[in-house]
């Protein structure tokens, strides 16, 4: 259970999103425990090829990588959760002095920096229980060394453009004129194979998706029954992103905080912006901040990962 202040400020987001003229909620409730765990599984499905594809593009280049970030690392990570492909760089690269996981949810942050610190003795391993979309002062304590943000998995394609513009100002402002930033960044491809990872065949993304829902029930008290809507993801040409809705089956209505929300036939909750890049739309996003260096990706193209250097 969240706290009051939290669940305040919940409440009042689910609000603004359900009573403006597209409804919408912010993606980030999708992830209570249920969620994260539905997204483990979008991971290893068939369809969903970014994890599996960045994985695979860490362990090919590793030598490589390991020479653009230079000695004496300390490496930073916002949102780590459970570290999971990070430890491909822990493992793989000898010139790794500290790690930082920085993640909101402290027990779960916690439990992994242990099982890291036995499974990587010599490293300093520093867990900071932080929002990394606001800016973050680093603890003092931090081994001397080159800072290095790693932000894996597009994550940065789930945000809108002004959240986009205000984590690079953090993270310039966190690594300094001598860091650097190592970023994945999922680019445009076949509109039927983004459609696919989107529409799994299992269906476990429309559970994700509806688990927006279910969450605000546990969090808020509301009474949503997620069997009255529909999964839809769809391609945004204009936008360049796959959209995630949740689309109405029939007219009714849900009470939140006492305010009555109605819901009619067809009407579509936006529930997620997932941005897809050429790698010059890429460059152009970062410019202000960072100087693309060097771009990593698969054979057919479809998953980059990036070093930028600060300007
Ligand atoms: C976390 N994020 C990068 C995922 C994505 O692909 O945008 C979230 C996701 N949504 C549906 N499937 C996966």
């Amino acid at each position: 259970m969240i706290k009051v202040k939290e669940r305040k400020s919940m409440l009042d987001e689910v609000l603004h999103g359900l009573t403006g003229p597209q409804k919408s909620l912010p993606s980030k409730f999708f992830y209570d425990e249920r969620g994260s765990k539905l997204f483990d599984e979008i991971t290893g499905l068939e369809e969903y090829y970014p994890t599996r594809t960045e994985r695979a593009i860490l362990k090919q280049n590793i030598d490589e990588i390991g020479c653009y970030l230079g000695d004496e690392i300390i490496l930073i990570e916002p949102g780590s959760g459970s570290s999971d492909k990070t430890r491909i760089l822990l493992k793989g690269l000898n010139n790794i002095a500290g790690y930082l996981p920085i993640d909101i949810s402290g027990d779960y942050l916690f439990s992994v920096a242990s099982e890291l610190r036995k499974a990587f003795p010599e490293i300093t391993i520093q867990p900071l229980q932080a929002d990394y979309t606001h800016s973050i002062d680093l603890p003092d304590s931090l081994p001397e060394g080159r800072k290095v943000v790693f932000f894996p998995g597009s994550t940065i394609g789930n945000f809108k453009r002004d959240t986009v513009d205000r984590f690079l100002n953090v993270v310039a402002d966190m690594v300094g004129s001598n860091g650097a930033f190592l970023i994945g960044a999922d680019l445009k491809k076949d509109v039927d194979v983004l459609l696919a990872a989107y529409n799994d065949s299992k269906g476990v993304t429309a559970e994700f998706n509806k688990n927006i829902l279910r969450h605000l029930n546990l969090e808020l008290g509301t009474e949503f029954n997620t069997d009255l809507f529909d999964h839809k993801a769809i391609w945004n040409e204009e936008e360049s992103r796959i959209e995630m809705h949740l689309i109405c089956k029939e007219d009714h209505e849900v009470e939140v905080d006492g305010k009555s929300i109605s819901f009619k036939e067809g009407e579509s909750i936006h529930t997620e912006n997932s941005h897809k890049y050429t790698l010059d739309e890429f460059s152009e996003i970062v410019s202000p901040w960072f100087d693309v260096k060097k771009v990593w990706t698969d054979e057919q193209g479809w998953f980059s990962l990036q070093y930028l250097e600060p300007k």
